[in-house]
């Protein structure tokens, strides 16, 4: 389980993000008076109150953002619960509470760095169809290669059998047509998709591993008195797979990723 008040220190990536996707494709959506709109993966609340809602202002009438973990949502709601804006538990891969009390409920449904988690996309980009009204629109933004994912490949047999445990993460990846395909499948028409090779500069290697840490649900799954050597393990084999650049002289540190935004409208 993430740690709401460590991922909203450490955050920097998804807020750059979210606020890229919005800027680019908030003025292309299709937008009528008092709307109701969706914030799926919302975390500890941060994103939704700080960048989506101030983007969204004079358009709704509320953003509700739910989440799986209960945590999150209760810290969300702690922070920035207001009239026009609620945090509510809810996992997208489950259909039967997506569809009870969410069905046909919104006009739009965001979700920012949250899709690459989901292991049910199928069943989730299903459930997001049947949560939409009809002429509703999603805009997701997420990554085509989870770096964690990546990281968990390299790691030493003796993390493995954690690794396999890790039931909250899901662990394949997709080819961009193969999401199209999915999205299509599930009844959305897609307006725009792209994607490109993107950096994030962190002041310092340790800055970046706080970063990490934020994420990495492995923690959970680790006895406590492994925590440590987990840590260094994890700090040595970034760099041992030169999954990041170092600068030399400043000690900055590089990342290089690959999200991807998908528009697209249920008709
Ligand atoms: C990396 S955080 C992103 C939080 C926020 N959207 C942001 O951009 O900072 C991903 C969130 O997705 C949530 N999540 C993962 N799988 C989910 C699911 N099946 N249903 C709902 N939320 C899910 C996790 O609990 C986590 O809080």
């Amino acid at each position: 389980m993430l740690c709401p008040e460590r991922y909203i220190k450490n955050n920097g990536i998804q807020q750059r993000e979210a606020k890229d996707a919005l800027t680019g494709y908030i003025e292309k959506m299709m937008w009528t008076s008092n709307e109701i709109v969706l914030d799926i993966g919302c975390g500890p609340g941060d994103v939704t109150s700080d960048i989506l809602y101030p983007f969204l202002k004079n358009k709704i009438k509320q953003l509700i953002g739910v989440d799986k973990s209960v945590e999150m949502v209760e810290y969300a709601n702690s922070l920035f619960g207001s009239s026009e804006m609620d945090f509510k538990a809810l996992d997208i891969e489950n259909a039967k509470d997506c569809g009870s009390s969410y069905s046909r409920g919104f006009n739009k449904i965001f979700s920012f760095f949250c899709f690459h988690w989901i292991h049910n996309k199928v069943d989730s980009l299903l459930n997001m169809h049947s949560m939409l009204k009809s002429g509703g629109e999603i805009l997701i933004n997420f990554l085509l290669i989870n770096p964690l994912v990546e990281l968990y490949k390299f790691m030493d047999d003796e993390w493995q059998k954690y690794i396999k445990d890790l039931k909250q993460m899901s662990q394949d990846s997709f080819s961009q047509d193969e999401l199209r395909r999915m999205f299509i499948n599930a009844g959305f028409r897609i307006i725009n998709m792209e994607s490109s090779v993107k950096i994030y500069t962190y002041p310092d290697y340790s800055t970046f591993l706080d970063a990490v840490r934020a994420v990495d649900d492995m923690y959970s799954n680790l006895p406590q008195n492994l925590h440590d050597r987990y840590s260094i393990h994890v700090k040595d084999k970034i760099r041992e797979k030169q999954m990041v650049e170092i600068c030399p002289n400043t000690g900055e540190t590089i990342l290089k990723y690959l999200p991807i935004t998908v528009h697209a409208v249920k008709d």
